[in-house]
């Protein structure tokens, strides 16, 4: 063991790629064939029909129905020193995600950790439907406070409307999609913080920073542009092309384990097509040429490094369709990952080792 460890130490991993840094039961990725499994549970069978509630539980605790929604709609209302925080943070016009940063770190955690999983999973969706409906110049409407469901609430938050059942449907099947997925950059963040022995909140907000960056959840707002240039101009070949020549990297293409299709992006463009509800949508109609011409582009330009539609090309397009500004795509992300969060958070706890890993000195030696 500890031979090998020195071997391991040896070589540096670059981005840590291929190094495999723990066990989880939660999901399975197979980046090879394009599959993922939620606790085995192949995930184009459970996101387009679990509750939201229902899909919480099974990343946390492995069942279907633990987590009811009257248990995080009591968890909703916020701190009034949150809520003032929030109001000063939109007034200011700071991103989306540095809102939901700042009124998360506002929380205390119980150390009760039911308790803590309920109130962050609950107020995530407080905080960034709060957030967005001030930054939109809304009242925030207190009827959502009365909604049943977690998705029906934050839609209604948003939008200040109850939702349609099929917005409630579209927004569960994307959270579902986007709850859980591996050791990525931010769940591990999440799990670094508390293998420490640190708190909840902490490993929460720590995780919002690294979900914050354009590579990882940062990428919907400007896959969304792309395709709303493609749009305006008319020429798709011609906008990718383009930028594929300034060397720039297309949002929404490309993922470090799916070197096919990611599956994610299939339930989500289908997602996209039933919430449309037969009516013909020019911007869905450009995502799939986009796509398309896309994927042929990044062929020629980057032979053999399997670049296709990752998670983030058919949420820009869903989320647009419920109406959410592009600025709160990351934002409406974290409310989903922060159970994939939780439930990482909880592995981490009874793996219970401290993550440190080593690195090789460059520098100079006196
Ligand atoms: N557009 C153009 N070229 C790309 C793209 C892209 N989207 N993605 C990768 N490449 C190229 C790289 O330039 C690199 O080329 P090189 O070999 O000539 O240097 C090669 O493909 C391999 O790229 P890496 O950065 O080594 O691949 P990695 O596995 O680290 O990257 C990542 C994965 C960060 C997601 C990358 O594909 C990317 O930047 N995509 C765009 C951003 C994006 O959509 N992020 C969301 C990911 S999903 C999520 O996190 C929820």
């Amino acid at each position: 063991m500890e031979q090998a460890t020195k071997e391991l130490n040896n070589q540096v991993h670059y981005g840590l790629e291929g190094v495999v840094a723990g066990d989880t039961a939660i999901s399975k990725v197979d980046g090879k064939v394009g599959k993922l499994l939620i606790r085995g549970i192949p995930l184009e069978d459970f996101a387009p029909v679990y509750r939201f509630e229902e899909a919480a539980s099974l990343v946390l605790w492995d069942q279907a129905s633990w987590l009811r929604p009257e248990e995080l709609a009591v968890a909703r209302c916020l701190p009034k020193e949150t809520l003032r925080l929030l109001e000063a943070a939109a007034e200011k016009k700071v991103s989306a995600m540095d809102g939901l940063r700042m009124g998360i770190s506002t929380l205390v955690p119980t150390g009760q950790d039911v308790e803590d999983i309920r109130s962050l999973i609950s107020k995530a969706a407080s905080i960034a439907g709060t957030f967005l409906a001030l930054s939109e110049g809304r009242v925030v409407p207190s009827a959502a406070f009365e909604e049943e469901g977690h998705a029906a609430f934050f839609l209604h938050l948003l939008q200040g409307k109850r939702p349609t059942n099929a917005e409630v449907r579209a927004l569960e099947t994307y959270w579902n999609t986007v709850m859980d997925h591996g050791f990525n950059n931010s769940t591990f963040t999440a799990r670094m913080v508390v293998s420490t022995g640190s708190d909840l909140v902490s490993a929460v907000t720590a995780a919002i920073g690294s979900l914050k960056g354009p590579l990882h959840g940062g990428a919907p707002g400007p896959a969304l542009q792309l395709i709303e240039e493609v749009q305006e101009r008319g020429d798709a070949e011609g906008v990718i092309r383009e930028r594929l020549e300034r060397g720039e990297r297309l949002m929404g293409f490309g993922h470090r384990q799916y070197k096919v299709r990611d599956p994610r992006a299939e339930v989500l463009q289908r997602a996209v097509g039933l919430l449309a509800e037969g009516r013909r949508d020019p911007l869905y109609e450009t995502s799939v040429e986009v796509e398309r011409i896309a994927v042929r582009l990044l062929e020629e330009f980057k032979p053999g490094r399997g670049l296709h539609a990752n998670v983030e090309f058919y949420t820009s397009l869903l989320l647009r369709q419920l109406n959410i500004p592009s600025y709160g795509f990351s934002a409406v992300f974290a409310c989903s990952r922060v159970v994939g969060w939780l439930g990482h958070a909880l592995e981490q706890r009874s793996a219970g080792r401290l993550i440190r890993p080593d690195c090789r000195y460059v520098g100079r030696e006196g």
